[in-house]
């Protein structure tokens, strides 16, 4: 491992990050750093060279049982459900103020664990400790209400939100550390414990932000972290008897697998799914701001990315300058490691998405649809899988239909503004995440917004990335709201109390 991080691709590492992801890596269970109970280990790839560069714990279910009974512990006895509201909200800010101070280091990782652009993994970290200042801002506001009864006497009744207990988080490997915070913020903040387990591909940040946790004085028990696989850890602590709630991203057929495993002990289940997104773009838009946003919102991060504008709609009469301005931008955008300063996009995560992308692709062309999109050569072994734009699609096509998860979209031309025709279009999916509406008739974008199933609507922007705005899924792409008041529903209970005062 140490000679892979000796390599002169690793050469503008920080000191910090190195020494991290080139250290034997350890679970955090109960405030202590431990191995598998099992001993076992499994390697952690840079998909920009398809080469191990770490090895972690791998976790299955006694460790997550042990997980549990200290998060439990943490929760029944410990400090932290019990803390002044004030207190935890000055240890979240603590920890926000950490992570910014450990900005570079964890961007560092990112850029080799997840393969994206260090610049863009800077933003990322820069977002995340926002996010985590948002949601300590809510410890202090958990009211409940005093309620007025109707039945006969005179009483004092009253409603309270309490924390649901103990946590159980499984996240995906797009945004290793801001899925983190996604989760672990809201959690915290109502005096939730919890177990984490991040996903097998992208295992470090996770660890690396256990050790900011810690060092921010969090009590022991209160965060807790599991690496592992889906199918072992994941599943153990989703089937676990003693966690109260699970809160997932990832796939809508994991999400499906979260939901029976949850059956036994009927833990409240939050889910954040997959997503095919529509993009309009309206012949009245500004195109030169429309043009560049459509092709971000599929090439960002690869397409991986589950609100993705992987269907563009496109108004006939600016159809071939928009799409012809898409694949143009596709075809600039600098693909490689994420430590290359000039890359803008980074690999796909892993040989098996890389693969699944491809895959798709080919079937789109044997479908008959039509591929724009220069093809390129990449000179290491790293997932690298270049921009794809296709035309002539049909709805029941697979690539119009299925979530892809990588830099491919399909453009289809509008003809009219018959609003219900364009709502019904977008809305022929499973999914409902997000959609962009790209128009300066504002009446338009109002109506269409109102006529689309998703969870978030952007109008001349895409996926606005903001803490105090929910976010989440109608339909197969999920349940519950993250970010926003909407999130502190997932992790409290309201309790409501009558006093007889007679
Ligand atoms: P996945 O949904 O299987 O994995 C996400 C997380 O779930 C990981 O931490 C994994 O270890 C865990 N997991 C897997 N099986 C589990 C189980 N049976 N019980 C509990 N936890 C389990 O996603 P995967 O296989 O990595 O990617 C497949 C596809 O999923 C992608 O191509 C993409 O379409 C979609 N996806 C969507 C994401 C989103 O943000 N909505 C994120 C990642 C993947
Ligand atoms: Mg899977």
């Amino acid at each position: 491992m140490s000679t892979v991080l000796s390599s002169s691709r690793y050469a503008s590492l920080g000191a910090s990050s190195a020494r991290f992801i080139g250290s034997a890596h350890r679970m955090l269970i109960d405030g202590r750093w431990v191995e598998a109970h099992s001993g076992k280990t499994f390697d952690v790839f840079d998909p920009g060279t398809g080469q191990v560069v770490a090895r972690v714990p791998e976790g299955g279910a006694e460790d997550i049982g042990l997980a549990v009974r200290a998060a439990r512990r943490a929760f029944e006895t410990g400090p932290w459900p019990r803390m002044k509201p004030a207190e935890r909200t000055r240890l979240l800010m603590k920890l926000a103020d950490l992570i910014e101070a450990h900005g570079d280091e964890l961007a560092e990782i990112e850029a080799v664990d997840n393969g994206k652009p260090l610049a863009v993994a800077r933003r990322g970290i820069a977002g995340t400790a926002e996010m985590v200042r948002y949601m300590a801002g809510w410890a202090t506001k958990l009211n409940g209400e005093t309620v007025d009864v109707s039945v006969p006497g005179e009483w004092h009744a009253y409603t309270s939100r309490e924390a649901v207990g103990v946590v159980g988080q499984i996240i995906p490997w797009n945004f290793p550390l801001s899925m983190a915070i996604w989760k672990l913020a809201p959690a915290l903040t109502v005096g939730c414990t919890v177990v984490l387990k991040p996903a097998e591909q992208t295992p470090l940040n996770a660890l690396r932000l256990g050790h900011i946790i810690e060092e921010a004085g969090f009590p022991p028990g209160v965060v807790n972290i599991v690496t592992g696989f889906g199918a072992t850890a994941g599943a153990a602590l989703a089937a676990h008897e003693d966690v109260d709630k699970i809160a997932f991203t990832g796939s809508t057929a994991t999400g499906k697998r979260i939901v029976e495993a949850s059956l036994g002990n009927l833990k409240k289940v939050s889910l954040e799914l997959g997503g095919k997104s529509p993009v309009f773009v309206f012949p009245d838009a500004d195109l030169e701001r429309a043009t560049p946003a459509a092709a971000n919102a599929i090439f960002f991060n690869a397409g991986q990315v589950c609100s993705a504008g992987s269907r563009l709609y496109v108004h006939r009469k600016v159809f071939d300058r928009v799409v012809e301005g898409v694949i143009g931008h596709g075809d600039q955008l600098a693909v490689g490691h994420g430590l290359d300063p000039a890359s803008q996009i980074g690999p796909l995560i892993s040989r098996q998405q890389q693969e699944r992308v491809e895959r798709y692709v080919a079937l789109g062309e044997e479908e008959g649809a039509r591929r724009f999109g220069a093809p390129r050569v990449f000179d290491s072994d790293g997932y690298f899988v270049a921009p794809s734009v296709f035309v002539d699609t049909a709805p029941d096509m697979a690539i119009r239909r299925e979530e892809i998860f990588g830099p491919v979209v399909c453009a289809m031309p509008f003809d009219d503004d018959d609003l219900e025709g364009i709502a019904a279009e977008a809305n022929r999916t499973e999914f409902g995440l997000f959609a962009g509406i790209w128009t300066r008739n504002l009446s338009l974008a109002h109506k269409l917004a109102r006529r689309i199933k998703a969870g978030s609507v952007s109008v001349n922007a895409h996926m606005v990335n903001e803490p105090a705005l929910p976010f989440g899924g109608y339909k197969q792409s999920g349940w519950g709201r993250e970010r926003g008041r909407e999130v502190l529903d997932l992790y409290t209970s309201v309790k409501s109390v009558a006093v007889s005062l007679d």
